[in-house]
């Protein structure tokens, strides 16, 4: 054995986990990096059950996942994170969320880099699916959980989307129907 020899701590491993709903503006985590970022081919999808953040077991809230759609860019919020992190985020995005790992753009530098994502697939139990705009208003307007209203992930998300530049037909049109700007979901 080498007594000289002087071995530095190995570095932590880190990954890139790219968010693209609350993980965008609710960095309750560390990292080492953050970047403005995209993934071609999803849309993003009031379509997953809320059971645990957003709502309750027997009254569910209504969350994002993404759904396939070639062609479709979803931009998002990627960090570089270290592997520890996972855990932490495992059980934030435990009801129904999968780890995926996919490309991702990252706008300032221009790099491609794959990474983790979390998506809710159609398999999952709480996965609600599709429903009418005015339909899953009413719904997110009523819906309440540990983390607090549905309707405030709503508008949050509007928010934070609007900051990193992100035009989310699907998304605006929700939070105009909870905030009355194209009519209240409980107008005739
Ligand atoms: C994500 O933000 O990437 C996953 C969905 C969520 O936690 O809202």
């Amino acid at each position: 054995m080498n007594e000289d020899l002087q071995l530095e701590p190995e570095p932590a491993a880190s990954n890139w986990v790219f968010g693209y709903g609350s993980l965008i503006h609710k960095v309750d985590f560390p990292f080492i990096r953050r970047e403005v970022a995209s993934i071609g081919g999803w849309v993003r999808r009031f379509w997953q059950g809320s059971h645990d953040h957003r709502g309750t077991p027997e009254a569910p809230g209504r969350v994002v996942t993404l759904v396939p759609r070639p062609g479709w860019i979803c931009r998002g919020m990627a960090y570089l994170v270290e592997h520890q992190v996972f855990d932490h985020l495992d059980h934030r995005e435990k009801n129904g969320y999968e780890r995926h790992i996919l490309d991702m753009t990252l706008h300032d530098s221009g790099e491609t880099v794959n990474g983790v994502v979390y998506l809710a697939s159609q398999a999952n139990p709480a996965f609600l699916g599709p429903a009418d705009m005015r339909e899953m208003a009413q719904h997110i307007d009523s819906a309440h959980g540990p983390s607090g209203s549905n309707r405030a992930y709503l508008l949050r998300l509007a928010e934070s989307l609007r900051d990193i530049g992100e035009d989310d037909a699907h998304v605006f049109e929700l939070e105009r129907w909870l905030t009355g700007k194209s009519g209240s979901p409980d107008a005739p």
